[in-house]
């Protein structure tokens, strides 16, 4: 008898214990991560042409917005380029220049394609657009620059921005506000995100 309330009570543990352990593991399990299947449009827009080049692309992908907003707005001082060493001048001029941006994206990690929207300074996208890419780890992340002007075009910018999104797949990008919404559409279409 007291061999059987040994074995019993033996058994009676082992059933506790791989109960508790297995009741520990889930606990302590992460939840599997989220696969990243969404498209944000992320824009900085001064005057409004791009805000609303970049409203459109989202509008077609149905994607996520964030604006762009820079921690210093720009006057229309800073914007004077007329003027040699207006602040929107000084900063093209340095290439080191990485103007603080005031809010971040949440859950980045969700997004595998980021349309990034701008408008050309000085031939170039603003030194901000670069503060934008080096706040994020982009390793694995479609990029696709886009940009409005006032005749420029999207080449220099989509360059500098492949050089500083080294682990991602930046794409050729396209200037906007010159396509119609039928070629707007077909373009988005192309990229197949
Ligand atoms: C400082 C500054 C520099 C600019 N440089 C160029 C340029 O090199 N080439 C060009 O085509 N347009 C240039 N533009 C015009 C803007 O790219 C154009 O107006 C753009 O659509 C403005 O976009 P936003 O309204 O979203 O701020 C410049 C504008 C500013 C303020």
């Amino acid at each position: 008898m007291k061999k059987f309330f040994g074995a019993f009570l033996a058994a009676l543990m082992m059933i506790t214990f791989t109960a508790c352990g297995n009741s520990a593991a889930e606990k302590n399990s992460t939840p599997e991560a989220k696969p990243a299947d969404k498209i944000l449009v992320a824009y900085f827009s001064c005057t409004g042409n791009t805000k609303a080049a970049a409203l459109e692309v989202a509008e077609i992908l149905k994607a996520d917005t964030f604006e762009i907003v820079p921690a210093q707005a720009y006057t229309s001082d800073d914007l004077n380029y007329h003027a040699e060493n207006c602040r929107a001048n000084i900063e093209q001029k340095n290439s080191a220049a990485r103007p603080e941006i005031k809010n971040k994206i949440e859950n980045i990690e969700q997004y595998k394609a980021i349309v990034v929207a701008f408008p050309i300074w000085w031939g170039a996208e603003p030194r901000i657009i670069d503060t934008f890419v080096e706040s994020y780890n982009l390793d694995g992340k479609i990029i696709v620059p886009v940009c409005t002007s006032g005749g420029s075009d999207i080449q220099t910018s989509a360059a500098n921005l492949k050089q500083l999104c080294k682990g991602a797949n930046v794409l050729d990008g396209k200037r906007l506000g010159i396509l119609s919404k039928d070629e707007l559409k077909a373009w988005v279409a192309s990229l197949k995100l």
